[in-house]
């Protein structure tokens, strides 16, 4: 970190500083500067599509993106880190047949249609989230750039509106049909609290997480080559699920409306690989309360046991983990210093999450080494910490 007398006294991100030399020197002073954080989920997975509750927090790591408006219809993209750069008329948007761009169009796209005017601009973005590694860069860059935007252009946006906006630009440009978690993390968190959110009504609430426990993620380095039509295809298993019990319970419109004792009383009608998703999803939201509760009353042991058997769902019976995710999970489970590990995010590779005791950072890293040396990898492992929502920095 290094404080650049920039901001209000704010200590600027290491990462600002190539991201704001190369705007300087392609396009002059930026209109707009702004960090936008990626997240961590202590628990809660695959459950906000159907509805249900999750525990991200957003975190000191993320995206920095420098703007300045034009006074035509052009944008300029410069992805810093990927040393690439993208032209083109805001008239003319449609996905890009590279990925990166497809976040950011997404966004100008869905603006757009949104009725919002929108002039050129140019853009240098760069930061320190690990790409792939399911800590939400895309959704970070996508909340960026709307909170950039509406700063820059005043489009009296507020942060929910720019949650929704940036999923949609997920669904429509990228493809995937992710739930609202990581946009509303990435935009809506705050420093050293985790957020309770019930992705039904989308109210949230700040519970403290900080002191005793500290976050560590272990990174697999395995492409996430199954996520996109792994995660699809989960989505719809479910919504097989809440067609099936719709038929008996017209009440039920997601897995959120579903007890584990109506899913049981129809279990026989079930494909049984539907079954197993549907009852993953009751039970992780059962244990996204439990553990908020836990958390709430200083129960970390009771947090911890939540977490592991979180893991042991996603593997078992949501099956998106890896052979790898499996490996550093349990190695770290069975570690004294850890409280509770799992694989975190979408699955299919990744990172896990590591719930470690403060100040035993040294005997997780050590720990932590054979299940590395198993899994063929140098040891990759990041410390998080609960940070704020997306925010201004100039
Ligand atoms: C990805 C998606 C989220 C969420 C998680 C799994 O990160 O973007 O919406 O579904 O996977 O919990």
């Amino acid at each position: 970190m290094q404080h650049l007398g920039l901001g209000p006294s704010e200590i600027l991100p290491e990462f600002l500083v190539p991201v704001l030399a190369s705007f300087r020197r392609q396009f002059g002073e930026p209109a707009v500067v702004v960090r936008s954080p990626g997240r961590v989920n202590l628990i809660g997975e695959h459950t906000d599509y159907n509805q249900g509750f999750v525990l991200p927090a957003a975190v000191d790591r993320g995206i920095a993106m420098a703007l300045k408006p034009r006074s035509d219809h052009r944008y300029v993209l410069h992805a810093l880190d990927l040393g690439r750069r993208l032209e083109g008329d805001l008239r003319e948007l449609g996905p890009h047949p590279l990925r990166w761009p497809n976040y950011l169009l997404g966004v100008l796209d869905q603006l757009q249609k949104a009725g919002y005017h929108l002039c050129g601009f140019e853009l240098v973005y760069g930061g320190d989230l690990p790409m792939g590694a399911g800590m939400s860069s895309s959704a970070a860059l996508e909340c960026g750039l709307a909170f950039s935007l509406n700063e820059m252009f005043g489009l009296g946006l507020d942060r929910l509106t720019m949650a929704k906006l940036s999923q949609a630009a997920e669904h429509s440009f990228v493809g995937v049909k992710c739930g609202i978690m990581d946009q509303m993390a990435s935009l809506l968190s705050q420093k050293d609290h985790v957020m309770m959110l019930d992705c039904q009504d989308l109210s949230c609430r700040y519970v403290p997480f900080h002191g005793p426990v500290k976050v560590f993620l272990c990174d697999t380095q395995v492409e996430r080559a199954l996520a996109e039509s792994g995660y699809n295809q989960r989505r719809s298993q479910c919504e097989a699920g809440v067609a099936l019990l719709q038929e008996y319970a017209p009440q039920v419109h997601s897995l959120r409306d579903v007890s584990l004792e109506l899913l049981d009383a129809h279990r026989l009608e079930f494909d049984p690989t539907v079954y197993r998703r549907c009852r993953y999803v009751i039970e992780e939201n059962l244990r996204v309360i439990a553990a908020c509760e836990a958390l709430e009353s200083e129960d970390l042991a009771a947090l911890g046991r939540l977490v592991n058997r979180s893991h042991q769902g996603l593997s078992q019976e949501y099956e998106v983990s890896c052979p790898e995710l499996d490996v550093l999970a349990e190695a770290a489970a069975a570690l004294p210093c850890v409280l509770g590990a799992r694989m975190m995010g979408a699955g299919f590779g990744g990172c896990t999450i590591n719930l470690v005791q403060a100040s035993q950072e040294e005997a997780f890293v050590q720990g932590m080494a054979p299940a590395f040396a198993k899994i063929g990898k140098t040891p990759k492992i990041h410390a998080c910490a609960p940070h704020c929502g997306t925010e201004r920095l100039l």
